[in-house]
């Protein structure tokens, strides 16, 4: 009877297996979460038009606080954030928390795979000329 032994045999195997596809790939954003998650955004935000918050078409390497027409907070304009998919990871865990301040009225996303979800449908986004167009 070698039952524990091969159990404990599997388990191992089980658990190699998972630490070498964690190896094999870096942190990836899941574009279909990312646009469940959007949806909390569109509370606020639209790609192409200002509406309560600032639209997000040309955020990654845009400063911030400069959508023509919009009313950022001093905070926001003052920043001398230039958004990357870093800096958004960083300001979406708690916006309040890393930009004092800030009007933008969202609690969060604590979770890191939220954020690079959510980071890669915006990418998707942004990048698709049929969204928003370049010119
Ligand atoms: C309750 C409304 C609201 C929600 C929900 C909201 N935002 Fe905002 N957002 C704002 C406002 C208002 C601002 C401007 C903040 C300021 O000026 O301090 C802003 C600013 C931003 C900026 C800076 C843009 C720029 O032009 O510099 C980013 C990036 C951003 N939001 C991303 C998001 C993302 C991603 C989500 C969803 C996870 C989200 N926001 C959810 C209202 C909202």
């Amino acid at each position: 009877m070698n039952l524990p032994k091969s159990f404990a045999a599997s388990a191992v195997a089980a658990v190699l297996m998972a630490a070498l596809s964690a190896c094999g790939s870096a942190p990836k954003g899941d574009v279909a979460h990312g646009a469940e998650l959007y949806a909390q955004c569109s509370a606020c935000h639209a790609m192409q038009e200002n509406n309560l918050g600032p639209a997000h078409c040309g955020l990654f390497g845009r400063k911030a606080g400069t959508v023509p027409g919009f009313g950022y907070s001093s905070a926001m304009r003052e920043s001398g954030i230039v958004w990357d998919e870093k800096i958004l990871s960083e300001f979406l865990v708690s916006p309040f928390s890393y930009l004092p301040g800030t009007v933008m009225g969202f609690a969060g996303f604590p979770n890191e795979q939220d954020r690079l979800d959510v980071i890669a449908y915006m990418k998707q986004q942004t990048s698709d000329p049929s969204v928003c167009p370049t010119s």
